[in-house]
């Protein structure tokens, strides 16, 4: 059977613990690790921008001994100028591995039907889960552990990352509490996923509006930016209706003294982060920005062997 990557829970909690160890190996000896020798092809497809997605795959599939081959997803013009179903077909018989940063999740689901090829979501609306791979790793180097950690996600709940974080974090048994406007937390069917999951791993999913009891105590306080992709058109409200929710030193001094700060980046200083937070001594961001490769390159590999 082929695997995919298209959402956190494509992986068991056991899995994404593999996959995790996995990655940590990687790290500690980066050029030892040649699955991909060959060298076998890995298709990046891009419909969206991106910098630390692009780049970390790229350097991460050189690193595992493969060939990173990225395709201008406007260029390609795929439902417009060949359906999603045939570019998957075509990439499948060139690649191993097929990566894609596209809107909706039903197209990736489409890719990974015709693919024949692991297909991994390198960010939908619905969800960025290799981000969630780096930002687990992230926090087991820093807080020491995952089960139990009590991570506080602020700002926009009903984003990629929002989603992300509630179903990769119950599957690694955190206590995650989201602080977010009414009408703004995560997916329902993600949040109930995530809860029944949590009962399993020991883990946690809650609903705040209030920034402070959301981040009151937690070890880890996450923020993404307030106008995620698509929505730049609703900014000038975003900016006004989550102002209450920006990581700054006041909100951050209800965390626990030991806190550290992340953030998927790009990120508006004095927006949703306030820039001494951003660039202060709490901030594990260039770390979390590093981990994509890691985190990639193991959850590629873990992919080609399972398939
Ligand atoms: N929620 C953000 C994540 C960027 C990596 C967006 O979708 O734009």
């Amino acid at each position: 059977m082929t695997r995919h990557f298209l959402r956190d829970d494509d992986l068991t909690p056991a899995e994404q613990a593999e996959v995790l160890a996995l990655a940590a190996q990687m790290k500690a000896a980066p050029y030892d690790h040649k699955p991909l020798a060959g060298p076998r092809t890995v298709a990046l497809v891009f419909d969206r921008p991106t910098l630390r997605t692009q780049v970390s795959f790229t350097a991460g599939i050189a690193e595992l001994g493969g060939n990173p081959m990225t395709v201008d997803g406007g260029l390609a013009a795929m439902g417009q100028r060949e359906s999603v179903e045939d570019v998957g077909r075509v990439l499948g018989r060139q690649a191993s591995a097929i990566v894609w940063r596209t809107a909706h999740q039903a197209d990736l689901d489409t890719m990974a039907t015709y693919a024949g090829v692991p297909v991994v979501n390198a960010l939908t609306d619905d969800f960025h889960p290799c981000q969630l791979l780096a930002d687990l790793l992230t926090v087991q180097e820093h807080v020491g552990r995952l089960t139990g950690t009590r991570v506080a996600f602020v700002g926009d709940g009903a984003c990629n990352m929002g989603n992300s974080w509630v179903l990769a974090g119950a599957m690694a048994g955190l206590h995650l509490v989201v602080g977010a406007p009414a009408g703004y937390e995560p997916d329902e069917d993600v949040v109930k996923r995530a809860v029944d999951i949590a009962a399993g791993t020991g883990g946690s999913v809650t609903l705040e509006t209030d920034p402070v009891a959301a981040v009151t105590g937690a070890d880890v306080v996450v923020t993404d930016t307030w106008v995620s992709m698509g929505r730049e058109e609703e900014a000038a409200d975003r900016l006004r209706l989550f102002a209450p929710y920006a990581v700054t030193p006041e909100l951050l001094a209800h965390a626990s003294p030991g806190a550290i700060v992340m953030h998927c980046l790009p990120a508006y200083r004095g927006k949703e982060i306030a820039a001494e937070v951003l660039d202060g001594p709490k901030s594990v961001v260039w770390d979390e920005a590093e981990n994509r490769r890691h985190a990639q390159k193991a959850i590629l590999a873990w992919l080609l062997e399972h398939s």
